[in-house]
């Protein structure tokens, strides 16, 4: 598939077995999102450019490579998305955090927004769009004609589990944004539920089942 990055690092297919596990409680299932999150943001910020600097070393001077001070913007979609930010931020903590407030009508599974605060500078930073589930891509594509909306040029997905359909529709919709996953599952069910998935995701998160 173009343009969709699966990770299928050992590290994070093991915690991504014991995220699906319905056993898992809120407890362990925030710290296995935070630990997953931190390994997909080293794959997702791979292609980070970078300058050399002068260093001295103990025994002589070089020059070695820095990040080029590439400005980032990290999207969690609520409330799921909010799992998966400590982790990112933790390999990348300068980077600005902007909220969008989605929910799914249980009944028409369409995208209903209820906030959103970005930086302003959107259009500076490489975005990064975070949200564990991509279902039928409603929210996603909600929330990157938002971000394209106020200016954004330059947005990846980063998400845990997408069904084939919800890939279909972002491409669709915005051929150019790249999407990292840590596994593309079979398909939806009646409810536009992933499966086999791991159930719903702010709610195991926050244990509000
Ligand atoms: C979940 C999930 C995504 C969305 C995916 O959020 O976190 O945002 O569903 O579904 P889609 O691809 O079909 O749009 P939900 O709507 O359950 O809201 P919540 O995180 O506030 O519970
Ligand atoms: N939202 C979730 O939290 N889980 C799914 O499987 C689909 C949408």
């Amino acid at each position: 598939m173009e343009k969709v990055f699966v990770m299928d690092h050992p590290l994070i297919q093991h915690k991504l077995t014991y995220l699906r596990d319905k056993e898992t409680g809120s407890k362990d299932f925030r710290e296995l999102l935070t630990e997953i999150s931190m390994l997909m943001a080293y794959e997702v910020t791979r292609d980070l450019p970078l300058t050399d600097i002068e260093v001295e070393t103990p025994i002589c001077k070089t020059r070695s490579m820095v990040l080029a001070g590439k400005k980032i913007g990290v999207i969690p979609i609520l409330r799921a998305g909010l799992g998966m930010v400590e982790g990112v931020l933790k390999l990348l903590p300068a980077a600005k955090v902007g909220h969008v407030g989605l929910y799914r009508d249980p009944k028409t599974l369409a995208p209903v927004e209820y906030y959103y605060k970005l930086p302003t500078d959107l259009a500076e930073r490489e975005l990064i769009v975070l949200d564990p589930m991509l279902a039928t891509g409603g929210s996603m594509v909600a929330t990157i004609d938002l971000l394209k909306k106020n200016g954004a040029k330059q947005i990846k997905v980063m998400c845990l589990i997408a069904a084939p359909e919800g890939i279909e529709v972002v491409h669709k919709a915005h051929p150019d944004i790249p999407i990292y996953t840590a596994a593309v599952d079979q398909c939806l069910n009646e409810k536009a539920y992933i499966v086999p998935g791991l159930g719903d995701a702010g709610d195991r998160l926050f244990g509000t089942i």
